[in-house]
């Protein structure tokens, strides 16, 4: 398959947010760097009646605003390959009309039958449009390949994923179908794969024998801000954890791929979800907590609390914050503990793998000591992408006091190094067919199924609390009784609000 196959790019909701802010620009970013094909169309399809010019014009402004990449003067060139027709969703009679739409504009741009349909529409449509489109032929790979991109999140729970996946499965194949994880696209997240199996020194640690405990933290410093509608199905747990946060557990606990085909790579990630230890219902109390951000001040500016944010039910039980232990049964992780945690309005915007390694077998140099922390290493996916190890090092003078000290690097330090974004990197593999970085439909049934347990708990059983926390802190206290361990603690890269909200300690 040539990596510059002609196509004509479909967008499902072309008139939504998620299309003007990430995909135009990723999209326009891909051209001017010479990685679309030599003939493409973009054919942006919602319910709304636009003219082509007028669906030009709003992505041009998209474009401008959300840029991607410094150089604009080709805008003018890529919007003229737009083009916009209007779809009923969930009429079925709409669909003869856009395949005859898609059919007279292959002939216009003289493109064959090579078609990506990218879903960027309420989930509950993920079923139906796919559907929709077969029923009137467009899922035959006949006169060219059809893909189907799907956003997240694929179901609510086992059961309504098994039922997305049984409904898409019925008239697409696995290969068709590519279930966009943005994490997956970060390009600090497969450099998780590059640190462990292309430095000799890291691989031989990476196991029950060095490591204490492994931390995922995923900090947000905003609110639900204009998304209460929608958090309100869906909570922290399965708005991060079931899918982004999982996958970046997947890339660190995994054994070596026996090749970087997608298949040996996705084969691996299956079986780290398919030992997951499933976390008893009676277990949920201990190895589950749950939060949420209540009124306070950040700077002294007043802050909303969950509850009056706009969509928002005022005695909503929906979290904003989850933290929840787990382990993986196989011989690599046996008795580790995996944390993963992550919440909105936390002090800061922060995601990070913190490999959490054992104490020294004996403190030699206790009294005169420090530092008492074992060593971690932090893999920072955002913000400040980078990589740091901390280890104890002399300090100068008499004794032998000790401190700890940060061996860093910081993907900032790569001068002309562009860090393209993670749509713009999953939008170039998926026009390639290439599915390594997408959630293939067992990860995602597995991932399902190990959070029901919590799921159901959280929804059936009262006497779980629900932690108030204020927000602008790191949520409730008892968080860290999950860690395991006499001075064991998440890591707080920073315990108090920088000045900027943003950024705190590599
Ligand atoms: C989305 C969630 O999938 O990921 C949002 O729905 C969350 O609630 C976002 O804010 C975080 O993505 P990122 O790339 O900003 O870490």
């Amino acid at each position: 398959m040539s990596e510059k196959d002609n196509h004509i790019y479909v967008i499902f909701g072309a008139s939504g947010d998620l299309t003007k802010r990430k995909l135009v620009p990723a999209l326009y970013s891909l051209f001017v760097q010479g990685l679309l094909p030599p003939e493409f169309a973009l054919l942006g399809v919602s319910r709304s009646l636009f003219t082509d010019d007028a669906f030009r014009a709003a992505m041009k402004a998209a474009i401008l605003e959300f840029k991607e990449i410094d150089d604009t003067a080709r805008i003018d060139e890529f919007v003229s390959k737009i083009f916009y027709t209007p779809v009923q969703f969930d009429e079925a009679s709409s669909y003869q009309a856009f395949k005859q739409r898609l059919e007279q504009l292959r002939e216009e741009v003289n493109i064959g039958g090579n078609t990506l349909f990218y879903l960027s529409t309420p989930p509950s449509l993920y079923g139906i449009i796919p559907g929709h489109l077969a029923s009137v032929g467009l899922n035959s790979q006949d006169d060219g390949w059809k893909r189907v991109i799907i956003e997240k999140p694929f179901g609510y729970d086992l059961e309504s994923a098994i039922a997305l996946k049984d409904s898409l499965l019925h008239d697409w194949a696995e290969e068709q179908l590519f279930r966009i994880d943005h994490y997956l696209g970060k390009e600090t997240v497969q450099n998780l794969l590059v640190t462990r199996f292309a430095n000799g020194i890291f691989e031989p640690l990476w196991n029950r024998n060095y490591i204490h405990h492994v931390e995922i933290t995923s900090a947000e410093s905003i609110g639900v801000e204009k998304r209460g509608g929608y958090y309100e199905t869906s909570g922290a747990l399965r708005d991060m954890v079931q899918n982004h946060l999982l996958q970046v557990m997947a890339f660190t606990a995994m054994e070596s791929p026996s090749s970087l085909e997608p298949m040996a790579i996705r084969n691996e990630i299956l079986k780290v979800f398919q030992s997951l230890r499933p976390i008893r219902p009676e277990d949920v109390k201990t190895q589950a907590i749950r939060g949420q951000y209540l009124a306070s001040h950040i700077k002294k500016e007043p802050i909303a609390g969950y509850r009056e944010e706009e969509g928002v039910n005022a005695e909503s039980l929906t979290e904003t914050y989850a933290a929840i232990k787990f382990y993986i049964d196989n011989w690599r992780w046996g008795g580790v503990p995996f944390y993963i945690r992550t919440g909105k309005r936390l002090p800061t915007r922060v995601t990070e793998v913190v490999i959490h390694f054992k104490s020294t077998p004996h403190f030699l140099f206790k009294q005169d000591s420090a530092h008492n922390s074992p060593n971690q290493l932090v893999i920072r996916i955002q913000p400040d992408e980078g990589i740091l190890l901390k280890f104890g090092m002399k300090t100068p003078g008499a004794g032998f006091e000790v401190q700890t000290v940060n061996m860093d690097f910081h993907y900032s330090d790569l001068s002309n190094q562009r860090i393209p974004s993670a749509y713009e990197r999953l939008i170039y593999d998926s026009m390639k067919g290439d599915a390594t970085l997408f959630a293939r439909t067992e990860e995602v049934i597995e991932a399902w199924k190990f959070l029901s347990p919590v799921i159901e708990a959280w929804k059936n059983d009262k006497d779980i609390p629900l932690y108030g926390y204020p927000a602008g802190s790191w949520g409730h206290d008892t968080a860290d009784e999950l860690v395991e361990g006499a001075e064991m603690t998440w890591r707080y890269p920073c315990k108090n609000l920088s000045d900027d909200g943003i950024y705190c300690e590599l």
